[in-house]
């Protein structure tokens, strides 16, 4: 038989592409068939006993191994509510460990726009542009969004967007319950120091998480839900995602009776 000859470089990579594969996680190749081949590791001494260490920032904060979800769950709240302002909260992102999603992200995605806006809207999570970049919404999807919220005569220095989940996930993939509900103190905190007049939650992941339905989408566009701070109450809509609207044009026509109840309460 003829060996078929070795795939190039290029072909490799549009390999990895297909199967979904778009980001590096370490510098070098890790051959996990050697790993199955390798004998297991001999049985490890007891570690020896170490002296309690005065208490000090939460180990999420200091970069250890990663926390069980319900600490870090606990540690995103307690450190949240503590960031009297945007900037502070930004910082203490940048320095939280608690979410695994962090690693594999190229930068912290915090937001864009005019923290003093009116009206802020809030989508799921960063893409590969928006990782790249560390803005929200600069891909296509941001593309469509940027000509929604210009049909109503804003854009980013009257609107202000920020995300749910501020690490891309890799590959894009669905987060999962645990990473939104670590990363979920810190939109609320967010949504607190902007102080909107007018939430719009973008599509359904951002609509159950911040509005605490079960609904979906098409039920939940258009309605006006009530979101609560804690100091005040802020008038929610839910409207769809631009990603969704890039597949689904049709709803489009849906979209933009959302976004005339946008702008007639802008108005109003
Ligand atoms: N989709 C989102 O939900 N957020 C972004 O920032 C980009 C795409």
């Amino acid at each position: 038989m003829i060996p078929e000859p070795a795939p190039t470089v290029r072909e490799l990579l549009a390999f990895y592409l297909e199967a979904g594969v778009d980001c590096a996680l370490t510098e070098e190749p890790i051959d996990r068939l050697a790993e199955l081949d390798a004998p297991p590791p001999a049985p490890r001494a007891a570690p020896p006993v170490e002296a309690p260490r005065p208490v000090s920032a939460p180990a999420v904060m200091r970069g250890e191994a990663a926390p069980a979800p319900d600490v870090a769950i606990a540690s995103a709240r307690d450190a949240a509510r503590t960031a009297p302002t945007l900037e502070a909260l930004r910082e203490l992102m940048q320095g939280f460990e608690g979410c695994a999603l962090k690693h594999t992200a190229t930068r912290l995605v915090f937001a864009d726009g005019n923290p003093q806006a009116r009206i802020m809207f809030v989508g799921e999570a960063p893409g590969r542009d928006e990782d790249i970049e560390g803005l929200p919404f600069v891909g296509r999807s941001g593309k469509l969004l940027d000509l929604m919220i210009g049909a109503i005569g804003l854009n980013r220095t009257t609107a202000y967007i920020a995300n749910v989940i501020p690490w891309r996930p890799p590959g894009n993939r669905t987060p999962t319950p645990q990473e939104t509900q670590i990363c979920l103190p810190f939109i609320q905190r967010q949504i607190e120091l902007v102080n909107p007049d007018l939430l719009v939650t973008l599509g359904n992941p951002s609509t159950q998480t911040l509005l605490g339905t079960r609904e979906g989408i098409m039920r939940t566009r258009g309605r006006w839900f009530e979101y609560e701070t804690g100091a005040r109450t802020i008038r929610a809509l839910p409207t769809f995602h631009p990603a969704y609207l890039l597949r689904s044009p049709s709803y489009k026509r849906l979209a933009w009776q959302d976004l005339r109840t946008i702008a007639k309460v802008l108005a109003g």
